[in-house]
């Protein structure tokens, strides 16, 4: 019997368009599994595969599987895929169902390794804050994937990331995105990625802030975070003290919880507020539309704005004179000022929620003008239990309180905002993050000022959003 032996060499990593040219080219020849070498892993010797055969009619699951076997680290995955592809033109087009065949079953627990690779991946790649020399800043991450995932994962980066310079450095591959164009690279080297920056303080901080010592399960934990991925966690450093100082902290918190029951009933204002139970944003809405507010107050409530499930909420602090006329949250000057920073930062509003911690516009009327009044302590209070459920419903990753008023409304206290600017832990249930009201911006006399407070404010924008995401 005359058996030629096709070598094919594909690119090193996944390569699925090689696969695929080649994959149907061999189908297209007759060409049995038992007569092909796969190489790849940058084979200089074995011949490149030449033009594209016919498509393959194949069952949708294979389109699922095959992607994701390609990424996978076992040298034999290409002959396995060839072999499942020839198998199901020939003869056995039902294969990909009896998942008790060795090879099915093979290629579905390849499958799954590489989905839990990704996974991990998009879970705990860390950014580290680079300052460029000509000015700037990049962000750079280190990780160690199992399998060739590092161009799957691309789109990932670049839509949560859009707005940031970074480069995520790994030794099967490495992305760049200059907040344009993304560029796969070759492997990269641990050292060439920071280890230590102003961010990751941020990050340890925000990490502590919310992790909840009365959830802590460290076996689930470590299956979830497999201990393979912590030398590369920053926040791997602090868990071992945080699950140390969990059970004392649970027992405070109970001892605080029994103290301050009492102060967390809505006052008599809010006690009407507190009786009605709506069971969706829309019936909630429906309340705050109805009510009707005291004097000082325009009687239009301005409704939050955005996304059910949204990562991110900002809390501002009451509708302006422009919100008040149109009926919608931050479309006014702080508002639009607002918009650019959010871009700048690389977070599309319209994927967020925006809302504002009092309802209503307050204002006193001066000649044709309503000039804005500062909401009261009591004012506020007015409208928590409002906001309460309204978070309750969006559901978001992080709150962020754009404000004095917003951090008030959230943490039931006044806080000062330059100093607890940053993660924070005092919004109760919700991940929080506070920040400057964009407005503090336009009332800025000094240009150098308002040009440097709307860099920090962006810096914030984008801390927020990599925090959310
Ligand atoms: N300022 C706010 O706090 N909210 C708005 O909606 C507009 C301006």
């Amino acid at each position: 019997m005359n058996m030629t032996l096709t070598q094919v060499a594909l690119q090193p990593g996944g390569d699925l368009d090689g696969f695929r040219a080649a994959a149907r080219r061999l189908i297209g020849r007759d060409t049995p599994p038992g007569q092909v070498i796969w190489t790849s892993e940058g084979d200089l010797f074995g011949a490149a595969p030449e033009g594209e055969g016919a498509p393959l009619m194949l069952p949708k699951l294979t389109g699922e599987i095959i992607p994701l076997v390609v990424c996978h680290n076992d040298p034999q995955r290409y002959g396995l895929l060839y072999t499942l592809i020839w198998r199901l033109t020939h003869g056995e087009r039902h294969l990909m169902q009896i998942a008790s065949d060795p090879l099915v079953h093979r290629l579905y627990i390849m499958a799954k390794s590489v989905r839990r690779d990704l996974h991990k991946m998009h879970a705990f790649v860390r950014f580290r804050q680079l300052d460029l020399p000509g000015g700037g800043e990049r962000f750079m991450a280190w990780f160690e994937p199992e399998h060739f995932i590092v161009e799957a994962t691309a789109q990932f980066f670049v839509d949560r990331f859009r707005g940031m310079d970074w480069a995520i450095l790994t030794p099967k591959g490495s992305l760049h995105w200059d907040t344009r164009t993304l560029t796969i690279g070759p492997p990269g080297e641990r050292a060439a990625a920071p280890q230590m920056d102003d961010f990751e303080q941020h990050w340890l901080d925000y990490y502590e802030a919310t992790f909840n010592p009365a959830r802590v399960n460290p076996t689930v934990m470590k299956r979830e975070m497999a201990v393979k991925y912590w030398k590369n966690l920053p926040e791997a450093e602090i868990i071992p003290r945080l699950i140390h100082e969990a059970a004392p902290r649970v027992q405070a918190m109970i001892e605080r919880e029994a103290e301050m029951s009492t102060k967390r009933n809505p006052d008599k204002a809010v006690a009407a507020m507190a009786d009605q139970t709506p069971k969706s944003l829309d019936a909630l809405n429906r309340l705050i539309l109805e009510s009707v507010p005291p004097a000082p107050f325009s009687p239009r409530a301005v409704l939050g704005e955005g996304l059910i499930g949204a990562r991110i909420a900002f809390v501002g602090e009451q509708p302006g004179d422009q919100e008040d006329i149109e009926g919608r949250p931050f479309i006014g000057p702080a508002g639009q000022l607002l918009d650019r920073a959010l871009e700048e930062a690389g977070i599309v509003r319209a994927e967020t929620y925006v809302t504002n911690a009092v309802k209503n516009f307050k204002f006193k009327p001066s000649g044709k003008r309503r000039i804005h009044q500062t909401p009261t302590t009591g004012e506020i209070k007015h409208y928590r239990w409002w906001l309460e459920r309204e978070l309750e419903f969006v559901h978001p990753h992080l709150v962020v309180a754009l404000g004095a008023t917003a951090t008030q409304a959230l943490a039931g206290k006044a806080m000062p905002v330059m100093k607890n600017r940053g993660a924070t832990s005092a919004f109760g249930a919700w991940p929080g993050f506070i920040t400057i009201h964009p407005s503090s911006l336009l009332r800025q006399p000094d240009e150098a000022a308002k040009t440097a407070g709307y860099k920090a404010f962006v810096d914030d924008l984008k801390r927020a959003g990599a925090l959310a995401a």
